[in-house]
């Protein structure tokens, strides 16, 4: 029997981006086995979600490492032990330093509520919106050195309307989050993906299934 391909998600908030990770796959339309959901923020509503799905949680908690090195060592160590293939940043607010980037070489993703490269780092709804930006979107990417500039797997594009606040953008881009981040996850799981200097380009993708999602679909 083929072995099963073993996902780590890692939060620091509410987990609705786990929710529909794990919704894919008790439905039997995401091919991984969700082995370990790992939070550095004890009070994660992550947590709670993985609980109840039955999904083994660790809290490593950033404010009991002296620095990052020595708290990515710890998450190194767990992930190493529970033989994960791919660790999947879901609202995970930790930067990663070289010891967790060079454990897992291309095997990191993060997902990102704007479309990359514009508007990188926090509070990004907002900032697109006083931008004056007409779309946003997000942004599923490997994980590299820097901060939300990993090679990019798949976008979905959002509108921005006239009377949007930061949360209600962030809500109607959330939507797109949970319809991507599977996917991106499934072509991993299915070997389908090659990273080609910043390109990354997906094998078989066809009708439905590309790697742009837009605002009508
Ligand atoms: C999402 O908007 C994600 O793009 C960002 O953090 C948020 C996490 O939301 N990195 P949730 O915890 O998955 O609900």
């Amino acid at each position: 029997m083929k072995k099963p391909f073993r996902i780590a998600v890692l939060a620091s908030g509410g987990g609705t981006n786990l929710q529909s990770i794990i919704d894919q796959q008790q439905c039997g339309r995401l091919p991984v086995d969700v082995t370990l959901v790992i939070s550095n923020n004890p009070g994660a509503g992550a947590l709670v979600r993985a609980q109840q799905a039955g999904i083994n949680t660790l809290c490593i908690n950033h404010r009991n490492y002296p620095n990052r090195e020595d708290f990515d060592r710890e998450l190194v160590n767990a992930l190493q032990q529970a033989d994960i293939d791919l660790i999947v940043l879901a609202g995970f607010m930790r930067i990663l330093t070289p010891v967790m980037l060079q454990a897992f070489p291309q095997r990191i993703i993060n997902i990102h509520p704007a479309l990359l490269p514009a508007f990188p780092g926090l509070d990004v709804q907002q900032q697109a919106i006083d931008y004056g930006a007409r779309f946003s979107g997000c942004t599923v990417h490997f994980v590299d050195a820097g901060v939300d500039t990993g090679p990019i797997i798949i976008q979905a594009v959002v509108p921005i309307l006239p009377d949007d606040s930061a949360a209600t953008l962030a809500e109607r881009i959330l939507e797109q989050e949970h319809r991507i981040y599977p996917q991106a996850i499934q072509w991993l799981a299915e070997g389908r993906v090659k990273i080609e200097g910043r390109n990354v380009l997906i094998a078989n993708t066809s009708g439905d299934k590309t790697a742009l999602v837009n605002p009508t679909n």
